[in-house]
C-alpha cells in the first residue's frame, strides 16, 4: 500500500537547469516536443524556462503552457518584481501554474556578488514569495547556496518564506558540494528547526560536481523532502543536475529501503533520453546508468551464462519498464512495407502524422538499402532527423561531391536549393573532405561563423553503419546546433551544418520581424 506521504513529486528542469548546459540552446520546438514527452513520463512538475532571461523562453513557456497537459508548469524568477511578473505573463495559461523564486542564502553570494546583508535577504526573500504569491497559489522558494549557507539562517528564510505563502521550499546543493550524509542530515534539521514546515512540500535540487548529484537527491528523500528536481540525462549547468532516470529508478528498484514511489511511466524514459540527447547535442556515455548503450550489454561469459539462465542473475532491472527496446521478432529490411516499419514505430512510442511517415519511410527504405537489417537505433535516428524542428528551411541540399586522396586538397562541390527552390552552386577546397565541404556551403550562403564543435558517431555497429553528425556554430556570440544522420557521414555533416544555418537564419528572421512589430507598435 502506498500513501499520499510517501509519493515523491517529481520535477524536471531539463528545459531550465538543463539548458544552462554551456553549448545547449533548444528551438522552440523541440522545447515543446521534449515537455510532451515529459508529460507522457508522468512528472509531476516541469519547469519550462525562466522567462526574464529571453524573449525566447517566454514563448517557449508560453506555448507549453497551451500545448502541453498534465504537470504543473513552472517557470523561475529572481526574487525581483520584474523577473516575478515576467515569469507570471509566461506561466499564466497552464492548467496548473507555479512560480519558482530563488535568492541566494550563503555569506559567499551575499558579500560578494549580492553585496547585502542577511537582513536585507529575508525582507527580499519575503517581497519575492508575497509578489508571486499574488499571481499564482502554487510558489515554489530556494534559499540558492543552501549548503554553504549557515544553518540558522537557512530555517530563518525558510520560515519567512512559509509565511509569505510558499508551497514547496526547494533545497539546492547549487555547487554540489554536500556529501549525502550531511545533506540528509540538512533536510532532517530544517524539518526539525522549521517551526512552519509541515505547511509546505520540502524538495531537493543538486548539482553533480563531486558526482554525487543522485546520492544526494536520495539521501534528501531519506531526511524527509518528498519533491526532487533533476533532468533527463543529468544534463545541466557545469557537471549537470541530479539524472531524473537514475533518481526514480533507484526509488523504483529499492522500496525496501526507501519506502517511497514516484508516478512516474519509467517506460517512456529511454525515448525521453533518446531525444534529449539528440536536440541537446550531448550524447551520453555508453556506460551511463540506465539509458547508456551498455547499461543492459552482458559482456563476460560468466554473466552471459548467468543471463540466459535468469536475467535477474546480473540484472537489478528489466530494461522493459524503461522503454529499452527489446530485440523484435520483425526484422526490418529493404523488402519491408508500411505496415511493418508503422507498427514498429508505434512500440517504439512513435505516431508520426501521415505527412511525417511518408519522409520517415523514404529515408527508411535508402538505410536499409545499404544495411541487411534496419535495427531501433536506426529507427529512432532516422525519426529524429525526418520529424525535427519545423523550422522552413532557407536552404536545402540538392547535390554534394567531394574528391579526396592521400595527396592533394579535397575539394567539395555542393549545389544548395534557396526557399523559392532556386539551384545555386559552388566549389571549395578545404584542409579536409568536411572542411571543404564547409567552405562550400559558405560560399553559396554567405555564411560566417565559426565552427566551435564537430562530432560524429555511427548509429548502430558495422562498416555500413548510419552515421550521426552533431556541430555547434557560434554566429552573433550565439551558439546553433545542428545534427543530421545518414549512410554517407559527409551528407550528413553538410546536412547538419545545414541544419545549423537554418536555425541562425530562422533566429534572425524571427528576431527582425519581432523589432519590426515593437517598432510598429511604438509609432
Ligand atoms: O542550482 C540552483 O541553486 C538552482 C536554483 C535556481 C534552484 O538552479
Amino acid at each position: 500500500m502506498t500513501s499520499e506521504s510517501d509519493k515523491v513529486y517529481i520535477f524536471d528542469t531539463t528545459l531550465r537547469d538543463g539548458e544552462q548546459s554551456a553549448g545547449i540552446s533548444f528551438s522552440m520546438d523541440e522545447k515543446v516536443e521534449i515537455a510532451r514527452q515529459l508529460a507522457k513520463l508522468n512528472v509531476d512538475i516541469i519547469e519550462a524556462g525562466f522567462p526574464a532571461t529571453s524573449p525566447g523562453d517566454r514563448e517557449a513557456i508560453a506555448r507549453i503552457t497551451q500545448e502541453v497537459r498534465g504537470p504543473v508548469i513552472a517557470g523561475l524568477a529572481r526574487a525581483v518584481e520584474d523577473d516575478i511578473d515576467i515569469a507570471y505573463e509566461a506561466v499564466r495559461r497552464a492548467e496548473s501554474a507555479r512560480i519558482h523564486v530563488f535568492l541566494s542564502s550563503s555569506d559567499i553570494h551575499l558579500a560578494h556578488q549580492l553585496r547585502k546583508n542577511r537582513e536585507d535577504i529575508i525582507e527580499l526573500a519575503r517581497f519575492g514569495v508575497s509578489r508571486a504569491k499574488g499571481y499564482v497559489s502554487d510558489v515554489e522558494f530556494s534559499p540558492m547556496d543552501a549548503t554553504r549557507s549557515n544553518r540558522d539562517f537557512v530555517y530563518q528564510i525558510v520560515q519567512a518564506a512559509i509565511e509569505e505563502g510558499a508551497t514547496t521550499i526547494n533545497i539546492p546543493d547549487t555547487v554540489g558540494y554536500a556529501i549525502p550524509e550531511e545533506f540528509e542530515d540538512l533536510i532532517r534539521s530544517i524539518m526539525k528547526n522549521v517551526p512552519d514546515i509541515q505547511k509546505v512540500r520540502l524538495s531537493v535540487h543538486c548539482q553533480n560536481d563531486l558526482g554525487m548529484a543522485t546520492a544526494n537527491s536520495l539521501a534528501g528523500i531519506l531526511g524527509g523532502a518528498r519533491q526532487v528536481e533533476g533532468t533527463i540525462n543529468g544534463i545541466g549547468e557545469r557537471a549537470g543536475n541530479a539524472s531524473l532516470e537514475e533518481v526514480v529508478m533507484a526509488i523504483k528498484t529499492r522500496p525496501d529501503f526507501m519506502k517511497v514511489h514516484t508516478d512516474v511511466n519509467t517506460r517512456e524514459f529511454y525515448v525521453a533520453s533518446k531525444m534529449v540527447e539528440r536536440y541537446s547535442g550531448m550524447m551520453i556515455q555508453p556506460h551511463k546508468a540506465i539509458v547508456g548503450k551498455n547499461a543492459f550489454r552482458h559482456s563476460s561469459g560468466i554473466h552471459q551464462d548467468g543471463v540466459l539462465k535468469m536475467r535477474e542473475t546480473y540484472e537489478i532491472m528489466d530494461p522493459a519498464s524503461i522503454g529499452i527496446p527489446a530485440g523484435n521478432s520483425i526484422v526490418l529490411t529493404k523488402v519491408s512495407g508500411t505496415h511493418a516499419v508503422r507498427s514498429r514505430l508505434a512500440d517504439l512510442g512513435f505516431t508520426p502524422t501521415d505527412e511525417e511517415f511518408t519522409r520517415i519511410f523514404a529515408a527508411f527504405k535508402d538505410v536499409a538499402d545499404v544495411r541487411d537489417e534496419v535495427d531501433d537505433r536506426d529507427l529512432m535516428a532516422i525519426v529524429a532527423e525526418q520529424t525535427q524542428s519545423k523550422i522552413e528551411d532557407t536552404w536545402k541540399l540538392d547535390l554534394l561531391q567531394v574528391s579526396t586522396s592521400d595527396h592533394g586538397s579535397p575539394t567539395a562541390t555542393v549545389r544548395l536549393l534557396d526557399a523559392a527552390g532556386q539551384p545555386h552552386e559552388d566549389a571549395a577546397i578545404g584542409s579536409g573532405p568536411v572542411d571543404a565541404v564547409y567552405r562550400a556551403i559558405n560560399r553559396v550562403t554567405g555564411a560566417e561563423n565559426v565552427l566551435t564543435e564537430f562530432s560524429v558517431k555511427s548509429v548502430t555497429e558495422g562498416i555500413d553503419a548510419q552515421g550521426e553528425v552533431t556541430i555547434r556554430i557560434e554566429t552573433g556570440g550565439v551558439v546553433y546546433q545542428g545534427r543530421a544522420a545518414d549512410n554517407d557521414i559527409l551528407v550528413a555533416s553538410a546536412r547538419a551544418y545545414l541544419h545549423a544555418l537554418n536555425r541562425s537564419i530562422a533566429v534572425a528572421q524571427h528576431a527582425a520581424t519581432q523589432h519590426a512589430v515593437a517598432q510598429r507598435s511604438a509609432q
